[in-house]
C-alpha cells in the first residue's frame, strides 16, 4: 500500500495539465514559429495548473521572473489549497521539432513534494544516463564516453559494437562522438529532445543503451524525475558559459558549481512524471484531431509505486 501524497489524484490532475499544453501546441505544429508554439503551450499549461487543488510552486520553469511572463521560476500555481508541491515543467520540449513538424515534441512536467527536485538554473548540464538493471556506479561522468560504453557492454554481456549511445547532434559533441565511435559503438543522433533521449535508455525496444552529452539543466531534472520512476542511473553536472549563468546558479541556491549530481540528488523526493505527445515519437503518439474530437497520448510515471501508465484521452470539441 503506497503512502503517496501524489498518487492517484495529483497524478491524474497532472496528466490533464500536459494534455492541455500538448493540444494547444499542436495548433502550431509545422508553422515555423517556435515562440508562438511555446507561448501557446505555456498559456494552456498555466491555466490547467490553476484548476488543480494544490499549492504548486514552479522550481524549473520558463526562466527567471524578469524574463518569463508565465510559469517563471518561483511562480505559485494551483488553487492555493491542498498539498505543497514543487514543479519542474517544460510546456513544450522541442520547440524547433514543433515548428518544423518533426517527431518527438512533448509537453512535459514532473512534480514532487516541496524540496524533492533540484532547483537547477536555466543553464547547460553534462549528462550521462543508462536504463535499469545494472550495478550502481557502473557509469561515471568523469570517465570517457568510450570507457563508459565499454563498461556498459561488459555488464550487459554484449560487444561494444552492439551498443548504441544517444547524443544530441551538436558541434560541441564532436569529442564525445569520436570517443564512442573509436570504441566501436553505434551513435543515435537526435536533433533535439534529450528528455526523451534519456528516457529511451529505459526501454529496450528503442535500441538505445546510453545517453551522453550536454543539454539543458531543466531537461536534466525532468529526465531524472522520470528515471526515478522506472529505475536506471543518471549523473549530471551544471555547465556555465559565463558569469551571468553562474549568477543564475547562485540565485537558485547552488553553492558548489562543480558538483556532480546523481539521480537521487537531481530528484530526491517522490516524483510523478507526465509527458504528452505533441508530435508522434518513440515515447508517445502526437495529438490527433478528428471531426468533433481530439485525442492525446500521455506517459505517466510514478516513483511511489514504480508504475508506468499510458493514457489515451479523447476530448469532445464540437
Ligand atoms: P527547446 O524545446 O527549449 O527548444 O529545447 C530542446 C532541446 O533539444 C532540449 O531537449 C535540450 O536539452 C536542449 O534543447 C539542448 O540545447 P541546445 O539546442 O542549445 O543545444
Amino acid at each position: 500500500m503506497s503512502h503517496s501524497i501524489l498518487v492517484p489524484h495529483l497524478a491524474d490532475a497532472m496528466v490533464r495539465v500536459t494534455e492541455k499544453a500538448a493540444i494547444a501546441a499542436e495548433g502550431l505544429v509545422g508553422r515555423g514559429d517556435e515562440k508562438a508554439a511555446d507561448a501557446a503551450a505555456v498559456d494552456a499549461m498555466r491555466q490547467a495548473f490553476n484548476a488543480v487543488a494544490f499549492q504548486g510552486r514552479v522550481v524549473i520553469g520558463e526562466g527567471e521572473r524578469d524574463e518569463a511572463p508565465m510559469l517563471y521560476i518561483g511562480e505559485e500555481v494551483g488553487t492555493g489549497q491542498g498539498p505543497e508541491i514543487d514543479i519542474a515543467l517544460d510546456p513544450l520540449e522541442g520547440t524547433t521539432l514543433t515548428a518544423k513538424a518533426m517527431a518527438n515534441a512533448l509537453a512535459v512536467l514532473a512534480i514532487a513534494p516541496r524540496g524533492g527536485l533540484l532547483y537547477a538554473p536555466d543553464t547547460y548540464m553534462d549528462k550521462i544516463a543508462i536504463g535499469p538493471g545494472y550495478a550502481p556506479g557502473l557509469i561515471d561522468l568523469d570517465a570517457t564516453p568510450a570507457e563508459n560504453i565499454r563498461a556498459l557492454a561488459g555488464a550487459a554481456g554484449r560487444e561494444v559494437s552492439e551498443m548504441t549511445a544517444c547524443v544530441l547532434d551538436r558541434p560541441r559533441h564532436a569529442d564525445i562522438i569520436d570517443s564512442l565511435r573509436g570504441a566501436g559503438a553505434r551513435i543515435h543522433l537526435i536533433s533535439d529532445g534529450d528528455v526523451a533521449g534519456v528516457i529511451n535508455t529505459t526501454n529496450p525496444l528503442t535500441g538505445i543503451d546510453m545517453y551522453v552529452g550536454r543539454g539543458g539543466a531543466p531537461e536534466g531534472v525532468l529526465a531524472a524525475a522520470a528515471l526515478k520512476c522506472v529505475g536506471g542511473q543518471m549523473q549530471g553536472r551544471l555547465h556555465f558559459r559565463n558569469d551571468a549563468e553562474r549568477g543564475r546558479a547562485a540565485r537558485a541556491g547552488i553553492e558548489d558549481l562543480n558538483r556532480k549530481y546523481d539521480l537521487n540528488e537531481l530528484a530526491s523526493g517522490e516524483t510523478v512524471f507526465c509527458a504528452t505527445g505533441v508530435t508522434t515519437g518513440g515515447l508517445v503518439s502526437g495529438v490527433v484531431r478528428r471531426a468533433g474530437e481530439v485525442e492525446t497520448d500521455t506517459l505517466v510515471m510514478s516513483s511511489a509505486d514504480q508504475t508506468v501508465r499510458r493514457i489515451r484521452s479523447v476530448f469532445r470539441t464540437g
